[in-house]
């Protein structure tokens, strides 16, 4: 911790860095995107996919859930990815809430007790998430925004929502197409560059 605020405080006497961080203020997930979007809606929502460029054969897109990400990068928990109802077929985690720029899946009734965190996303990443025993006071990045956009909701990461994409992962163990964003080809061991399409991700509310 020290240590951290140490490189932080560092970064910040230093005027040119502090573009170039990751700041955390509220509604910095939210600069750049149109008005009326917010860091911190007020309802929770389900997400579907809509294709920017192939046919979209539902009118409100493809349901979006929480399925296995790529093998375990932490021996405490589990990385968790957004993928199509459609290919993972189980939904544990039934909506989203977003507070504060921080996206967080809620669980169902088969995952009482644990919570999804949300982490970077650096280009070319699955939208990922740890899944650990729920803790309260996570510092967990702020890096999501709902953006307004022609009367519709859609989901942006590191303000972007025009850079998403379906891709087929490696399965692990099972097959899945998960959420992807700046798609690129060297990130094979995680998803199939040559199956990925575009997409926009929308926000619907959720009645608890
Ligand atoms: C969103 O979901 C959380 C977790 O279930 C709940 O505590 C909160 O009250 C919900 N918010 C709204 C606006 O329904
Ligand atoms: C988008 O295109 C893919 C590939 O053709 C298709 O599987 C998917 O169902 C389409 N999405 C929607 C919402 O129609
Ligand atoms: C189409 O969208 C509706 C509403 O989100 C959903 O219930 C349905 O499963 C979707 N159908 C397909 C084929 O994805």
């Amino acid at each position: 911790m020290f240590v951290l605020s140490a490189i932080v405080a560092l970064f910040a006497a230093s005027a040119s860095a502090v573009p170039a961080l990751n700041t955390r203020q509220t509604g910095a997930s939210c600069a750049g995107l149109s008005s009326g979007s917010t860091d911190t809606p007020a309802y929770n929502f389900t997400l579907t996919a809509l294709n920017t460029t192939l046919p979209n054969t539902n009118a409100t897109g493809a349901p979006l859930v929480l399925g296995w990400g790529p093998a375990g990068s932490s021996p405490a928990s589990s990385d968790w990815v957004i993928s199509t109802y459609a290919e993972w077929h189980s939904n544990e985690w039934p909506y989203f809430s977003l507070q504060s720029g921080a996206l967080y899946p809620i669980p169902g009734p088969d995952e009482e007790g644990l919570g999804a965190y949300d982490y970077d996303i650096a280009s070319g990443a699955a939208i990922g998430f740890y899944v650990l025993p729920a803790e309260s006071g996570r510092d967990n990045p702020e890096i999501y925004c709902a953006a307004s956009r022609n009367g519709n909701t859609l989901l942006a990461v590191n303000n972007d929502a025009d850079s998403f994409s379906l891709c087929q992962a490696v399965p692990n163990p099972y097959p899945n197409n998960i959420l992807v964003w700046q798609a690129k080809a060297d990130n094979s061991d995680v998803y199939d560059f040559s199956t990925c399409y575009g997409v926009q991700v929308f926000l619907f509310p959720y009645d608890d």
